[in-house]
Order: C-alpha cells, then structure tokens, then sequence
C-alpha cells in the first residue's frame, strides 16, 4: 500500500493522524532527509506537494492520502473521500479591499473552484491565476477581488482587507483511489476502519455547487452508488 502525505501545513497532522491509527510513520530525522519515499511496515509513504497529493490518489499511483477539500475540488479528484479530519479547517472566502470597486476580476490559486463559484452565483467576472500571497492582488488593486482560504484570519487582518462571502468550507479529507478500493478492499478497508476510529467526524460540509465527491461510507460502496 502507498500513502500520499502532502508536504507542508497538513503534513505533521496528516502524519500524526496515521501514528493515532497504530501505523509506523517516517520519523523526523527521515523528514530531515531530502528523501520523498519510505517504507515502513510494509506501507510506502509518499511525500508529495499538498495540491498533487489528489493527482496520485486520483490515478491509483498511490492508494490514500490526506488532502485538503481545495485541492480535491480544484484538482476535480473523484477518488473516495470516507473521512474528514478536525484539523486544518479553513474556509475559502471572496475577498476585497474596503470600498472595492464592483466585482470585475478575480485572483487566486484556485481559479477552477472560482469559476464554478462565479457561475453558481451567475456573476460575470474574469479570473486571474496566481500562484501564492493572493490577497496582495486586492490590496495593490491588481484585481477587484480575491478569493482565497481563511485560517486564522490574520493575513486577511493585517492587509486591512475585508472578508464578503464564504465560498466552501474546507476540511483535510482521508481520499482513497476507486481503483484501489475495488482492488485492495481488504486493506484499503482496514485503513479506513483504523482512521475512522480516531477521527470525531465524517465530512459534512457542503459546497453547494461544483462536484464534491459524495462522501461513501467507508465500507461496501459501489461504483453505482456515485
Ligand atoms: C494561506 C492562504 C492565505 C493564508 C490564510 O497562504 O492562501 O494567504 O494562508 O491564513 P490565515 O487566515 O491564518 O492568515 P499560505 O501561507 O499557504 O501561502 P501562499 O499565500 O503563498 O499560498
């Protein structure tokens, strides 16, 4: 079995999460390495960027992995997703300068949840891809709007910007391959079983537009049933 852990803020929870379930995970001098795959217990871990993390599940090239709602819908990833964590829960927000001229354009890293966002809504707006530091768009009126995620509420704060509408509430989601689940029930079974033990919740949020993969029961769903 191969596990995608995404590499940055998700991934000492992720990790942690895995340890809480009984698995043998990398330790930090691994972590130090510059290495991105280790095998313990027989379980490969993979260590990859947090956005790509439901390209590999997605595509069977690794079984599971913990990925942020955002990255699961901008990646349009169809992969399981049995089990939502209560770490890391952020919301994606349309945001704006106080006084912001009407919404023309939009900024931000998630510019394929922004258009299905744009479109729900039958707003009319172009949407301009960045990479990072979104919020600096509004705040240098390179776009009228932003729409970014909202942790703490800090970057938000500290740029005087003001926060206009929830998009998606986001959670970090256990997400298995169907490919896998179909091939490996067993274990595939017995990872979610384990999780699901030390988790508090299944995923709950709605998005209320887009493809958000329904979320299965962990055990005994079918193609049919998606
Ligand atoms: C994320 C996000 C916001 C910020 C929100 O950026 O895009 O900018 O964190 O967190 P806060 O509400 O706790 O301030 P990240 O730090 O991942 O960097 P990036 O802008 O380069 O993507």
């Amino acid at each position: 079995m191969r596990i995608a852990i995404a590499k940055g803020r998700l991934q000492n929870e992720s990790l942690a999460a895995f340890a809480a379930a009984g698995y043998d995970i990398p330790g930090e001098a691994d972590l130090r390495s510059r290495r991105l795959v280790f095998v313990r217990d027989g379980i490969e871990w993979i260590f990859v960027k947090d956005a790509d993390v439901p390209v590999y599940v997605d595509n069977g090239a690794a079984d599971a992995g913990i990925a942020g709602l955002d990255q699961i819908l901008e990646r349009d990833c169809r992969a399981y997703q049995p089990l939502a964590f209560a770490f890391g829960r952020c919301r994606m927000m349309l945001i704006a300068a106080p006084g912001a001229p009407r919404l023309t354009n939009i900024a931000t890293k998630y510019p394929r949840i922004t258009r299905q966002y744009v479109d729900a809504r039958q707003l009319r707006a172009e949407i301009v891809p960045l990479a990072g530091s979104v919020e600096l768009a509004a705040v240098l009126n390179l776009t009228s709007h932003v729409v970014d995620l909202v942790e703490t509420g800090e970057t938000v704060r500290v740029h005087n910007l003001e926060i206009q509408e929830l998009v998606a509430e986001i959670s970090p989601r256990l997400i298995v391959s169907k490919t896998s689940y179909r091939t490996n029930a067993k274990e595939i079974g017995e990872l979610i079983a384990r999780i699901q033990r030390t988790v508090e919740s299944r995923p709950t949020e709605s998005v209320g537009f887009g493809t958000a993969q329904p979320c299965p029961t962990p055990l005994g769903v079918t193609e049919e049933s998606q």
